[in-house]
């Protein structure tokens, strides 16, 4: 079985190809680089054992991607992780975004019609809810007008993906993230953000290795019991294995629908301060935390409601916070190792 990952190199999608190389999985992975660096590619090896094959273009060049999947005819299904994610970045660049995230999709799923693949994942987010009325938020909760133009780009490419599936013989699984942390048991792959950090996580971890002279809370005045913000963390390697259960799924002819959509958290909530607290109570180290107003476009609360994945999928995140914490410091101590 050969799958196509895009996106392999970065974050979630490294650790994806590792998951599915462990379960014999031919993995070809298209990456442009533009926020990663081609080492990751090594360090996928050095945990499996086995070199992905890797192509490096943009897949908003359309007659690239078409040459592409002509070279790679064999492909049975594709994970789609390539998109730029910066919250921030893409209110200051939206055309970068809406041409990065949705001309990529479109050339992709050309590429799906032209040598009938019939099989997608997709890299969503819970940000296609934005601020739910209930929580736990389930997946048929109403999907909002998105604040950022990069929360705009999944929901209009869930809604290409959906109309795309009803017309054709394309089947998909659309998969909503919460906030994934932390990184390989191995510390061999993890995040690597390029430049100043924007999401919490690494934020705190460099700030600890003394990257950055201290931690910025983003409001504390929130309707929440400590007044920070509350978010579902879950372990990356949780979520790379969410996707290989998925693409299986497929395989296997177990879905339900053409199009199904899951969210992948743990359906625990925890705030900011929380998150600060399970890490300086694993790691001993502690944190000059500077209160700040709230950041724009921030929601007050999201957790998962992670019934419909635990029952269809079979799939539950399993590690707990401080396990999380303890993972993403460890990686994060790696990466001063690397540096000395
Ligand atoms: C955001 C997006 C999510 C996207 C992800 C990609 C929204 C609502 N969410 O997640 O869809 O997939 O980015 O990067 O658009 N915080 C601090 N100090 C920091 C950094 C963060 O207090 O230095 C707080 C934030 O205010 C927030 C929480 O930590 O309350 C988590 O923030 P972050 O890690 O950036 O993730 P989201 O904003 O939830």
């Amino acid at each position: 079985m050969k799958i196509l990952v895009t996106g392999g190199i970065g974050y979630i999608g490294s650790h994806t190809v590792v998951e599915l190389q462990a379960r014999g999985y031919e993995v070809v992975i298209v990456d442009d680089l533009s926020n990663s660096t081609i080492e990751v590619l090594d360090n996928i090896a050095r945990i499996s054992g086995k070199k992905p094959l890797f192509e490096q273009f943009d897949l908003t060049d359309a007659e690239r991607t078409r040459l592409f999947f002509k070279k790679y005819r064999d492909i049975n299904g594709i994970i789609h992780f390539a998109a730029s994610k910066a919250v921030g970045e893409s209110v200051e660049l939206p055309l970068k975004y809406y041409r990065n995230n949705l001309v990529s999709l479109i050339n992709i799923l050309q590429g799906m019609l032209d040598h009938e693949i019939r099989n997608i994942v997709f890299s969503s987010s819970c940000t296609v809810y934005g601020q739910p009325d209930k929580l736990p938020v389930k997946e048929d909760a109403p999907v909002r007008q998105a604040w950022s133009p990069y929360g705009n780009t999944k929901r209009i490419s869930e809604e290409i993906i959906t109309d795309t599936s009803k017309v054709t013989g394309v089947q998909s699984i659309l998969l909503r993230y919460f906030n994934p942390i932390g990184a390989h048991e191995t510390a061999i792959i993890g995040e690597l953000p390029l430049g100043v950090p924007n999401s919490l996580m690494p934020y705190i971890t460099q700030t600890a290795i003394g990257l950055r002279p201290f931690l910025r809370v983003w409001g504390n005045d929130y309707n929440t019991p400590d007044g920070t913000a509350i978010r579902d963390y879950l372990h990356v390697t949780d979520l790379a294995l969410a996707h290989v259960i998925a693409f299986e799924r497929m395989l296997n002819g177990k879905m339900k629908q053409k199009l199904e959509v899951f969210n992948l958290g743990t359906g625990n909530g925890f705030s900011v301060m929380q998150v600060i607290e399970s890490f300086e109570r694993t790691t001993g180290v502690k944190l000059d935390c500077r209160i700040m107003d709230r950041r724009p476009g921030d929601i007050e609360q999201v957790w998962a409601d992670t019934e419909l994945a635990n029952k269809e999928l079979g799939w539950k995140a399993g590690k707990s916070l401080d396990e999380m914490t303890a993972s993403a410091w460890k990686w994060e101590k790696a990466l001063a190792e690397k540096r000395k």
